[in-house]
Parts: C-alpha cells; sequence; structure tokens
C-alpha cells in the first residue's frame, strides 16, 4: 500500500491534517508540516481570492526557512479545492494552485477531470474524498492519485459508512493510497486504520483545540468537553449531511467564529430543494440546526485540553508512540512478534 513519492522520507506520522473551513489557517498548515505530517486548508478560506497566492507563498517561505534552519525535511502542505457549480472562484483558485505548484490539491465533492489534468501538469497529485463506492470509483475513473475516505464520525460533511466496511471494499478493486477520516484523534487510531488497510489517516477536529488554529477559546473548550452524543449528524446546515455540535455558546449561535459568510458560505448558494430538505430537517430536530458548529466525534474523547504551549497542543509524542507500534506491526512476520522498530517515514 503506497505512501505518495511527494510524502516519502517528509513524514513523522502516516497522518494528513485535514483541511477545515475557517479553521486551517497558513499557522497550522505550517506547524502540521514542520512537525512531519502534511498540513492543508481549503482555499476558500483565503478571503478575497487574491489571499490564496500570499498564502501559499507565505506556507513556502515559512517551510523553506524551517528547512533551511533544520537541516530536515518538512511535510508537503495541502490545498483543498471544492468542485462544485456553486464555487465561483474554482477556475482562478486552480490556477493559482498551478501557478504555484502546490504539491496536494485535496478535492471534495464532484469528481475533478479538469483539476486532475491541471495539477498533474506540473507533477502534483491528486486527493478526493468520498463518502461511498460509488464515489471512490467516480474518483478513480478520472485519474485521482489517492481516495480520502469519508467515514461515520467524521467532522463536516461526513459519511454514515464503517470504515471497516469501507476500507474492506474499496481494497477489493483498489491497491492504490487509501486515506482513511472519522473519528481519528490519537496514536492508537491512527495504528487502527493503518491495520485496517488504509495508508494514512486524515484528522481534522483534533487539531481545532491547538493555539493555531483559527476558532474562538469557547468552541475549542466545547470540542474538549463534548461526548459523542453532543455531536449530531444533520443536512440542516449546508443541505449536505454533517456533524455538528448540538449546543453551542450563545456567542458561537448562528455561525462559526470568523466566519465570512456562515457555514453556508462554504457551498454557496442553496438550491430550493436543498432549502425544503433543510426546512423539514429543522423541524425534525425540533429546534434550530444554525446554531450548530463542526465538529467530528473526534471530539469526543473526554481527552484534556492540548497543552496550549506547545505546538499542535503537545500532539505528536503519542501519535508517534502509536507509530511506531504500526511500523513494527507492518513488519513482523506472520509466525512472531517483532522488537525491533522500524523508521516511520515512509510508512
Ligand atoms: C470545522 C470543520 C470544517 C471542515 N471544512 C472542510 C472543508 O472546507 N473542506 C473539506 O474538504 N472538508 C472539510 N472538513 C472535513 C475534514 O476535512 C475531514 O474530512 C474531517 O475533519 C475528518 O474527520 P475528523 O474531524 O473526525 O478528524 C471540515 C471538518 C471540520 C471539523
Amino acid at each position: 500500500m503506497p505512501i505518495p513519492a511527494v510524502m516519502q522520507g517528509r513524514l513523522t506520522l502516516p497522518v494528513i491534517g485535514a483541511p477545515m473551513f475557517i479553521v486551517s489557517v497558513p499557522d497550522l498548515v505550517i506547524a502540521q508540516c514542520k512537525s512531519g505530517i502534511v498540513g492543508g486548508f481549503p482555499a476558500l478560506n483565503a478571503r478575497p481570492k487574491e489571499l490564496l497566492e500570499e498564502w501559499i507563498i507565505e506556507i513556502k517561505v515559512a517551510l523553506a526557512e524551517f528547512e533551511t534552519a533544520s537541516g530536515g525535511k518538512a511535510a508537503p502542505f495541502a490545498v483543498n479545492q471544492i468542485v462544485h457549480g456553486s464555487n465561483d472562484r474554482l477556475e482562478h483558485d486552480v490556477d493559482v494552485c498551478v501557478r504555484q505548484r502546490v504539491p496536494i490539491v485535496i478535492t471534495s465533492l464532484r469528481p475533478p477531470a479538469e483539476v486532475v489534468r491541471a495539477v498533474h501538469g506540473y507533477g502534483g497529485i491528486v486527493l478526493h474524498d468520498v463518502i461511498s463506492i460509488r464515489h471512490a470509483e467516480k474518483a478513480l475513473e478520472q485519474g485521482v492519485d489517492g481516495l480520502i475516505l469519508v467515514c461515520a464520525g467524521a467532522g463536516g460533511h461526513a459519511g454514515m459508512l464503517s470504515p471497516f466496511a469501507l476500507v474492506a471494499e474499496v481494497r477489493r478493486f483498489y491497491q492504490g493510497t487509501v486515506i482513511l477520516s472519522g473519528a481519528i484523534a490519537n496514536g492508537r487510531a491512527i495504528l487502527a486504520a493503518q491495520a485496517m488497510g488504509a495508508d494514512l489517516a486524515y484528522m481534522g477536529t483534533r487539531f481545532i483545540a491547538t493555539r493555531e488554529a483559527n476558532a474562538r477559546e469557547e468552541y475549542k473548550r466545547m470540542l474538549v468537553e463534548n461526548a459523542a452524543k453532543d455531536i449530531v449528524y444533520t443536512s440542516a446546515i449546508s443541505g449536505v449531511h454533517g456533524n455538528y455540535l448540538r449546543q453551542g455558546p450563545d456567542e458561537l449561535r448562528g455561525r462559526p467564529p470568523q466566519s465570512p459568510g456562515g457555514l453556508e458560505g462554504h457551498l454557496g448558494r442553496r438550491t430550493g430543494a436543498r432549502q425544503h430538505c433543510r426546512r423539514a430537517e429543522r423541524r425534525r430536530a425540533g429546534r434550530s440546526a444554525a446554531r450548530r458548529i463542526s465538529g467530528g466525534r473526534a471530539s469526543a474523547g473526554g481527552h484534556a485540553l492540548p497543552d496550549r504551549g506547545r505546538p499542535l497542543g503537545g500532539y505528536q509524542l503519542p501519535g508517534r508512540l502509536a507509530a511506531c507500534r504500526a511500523a513494527r506491526m507492518r513488519s513482523k512476520p506472520a509466525s512472531r512478534a517483532a522488537t525491533r522498530p522500524k523508521t516511520l517515514s515512509g510508512g
């Protein structure tokens, strides 16, 4: 099972920091890449659109300086493109990624033939997120370089399938790069993702409560304090099913922190059908679904607030240990346990 060449020798953990609307900003991406995991952000977070190129240059400069100072390699970064009719920035944002030769482009929603062509043109790779076999097959037909399986419990627009089911089914017909997401929040879960057959873990919610993330303190605290029962799965916010915190503090109600257009701004205008579904779902929910803010079930680990004084909340160590165990597991002969840990980079 392959780790893409662009990541080989650059990762300390088999992890991609998932792009998050509003939350993922250059500070977070730079911290993730410096610590040896892929950092990603949605192009739409850079507003106005002219800011996108500035953000990419800022990230490239910071990572180049880090490499010069440390003599080591930073992990590559990724830009997320929402491939959807309502995204009127798509052409502009893809042009910027091509000009800046962004190493990894993560596409969401529609299978992205034109984006794949453009990114392959300069040697970049495209990873596409899917929630079903049908979507996975369509994406592969378009020539993507890897599949991100968004399974039950993931933050944002999530699927409903168990990762056990989806990874196993995808592996029946696809031996390329598989990235797994859905409530992966610690080293054990990264290890489990690999044991299940994925190459890399895709983690979003776990990074919201870090000092580098663009989220209010109250939102961060809620994520840490909430449990799985506090997360609801609804299409009422944006028209696409996703996981949201059931209850937010008053100042967060209505829109997420520093949102330029609320969660709806993410997908742009809603269609009549979507508005209808949204109203119906709100009625069913019996309360204002628009009061919810995004968070996956990864928030439900009962873990303490991360160490705010340390980059990425001091996240690295437990993950490193688990990845070490994962590497040992992969190298273990079937008959007896190996005791010698292998190096982590390159999976
Ligand atoms: C607050 C938030 C915002 C998100 N925004 C986006 C987005 O703009 N584009 C996207 O492709 N995925 C988005 N996602 C989904 C993540 O990229 C990823 O699939 C998810 O966070 C993985 O599940 P986890 O949160 O359980 O780790 C978002 C997730 C969260 C929690």
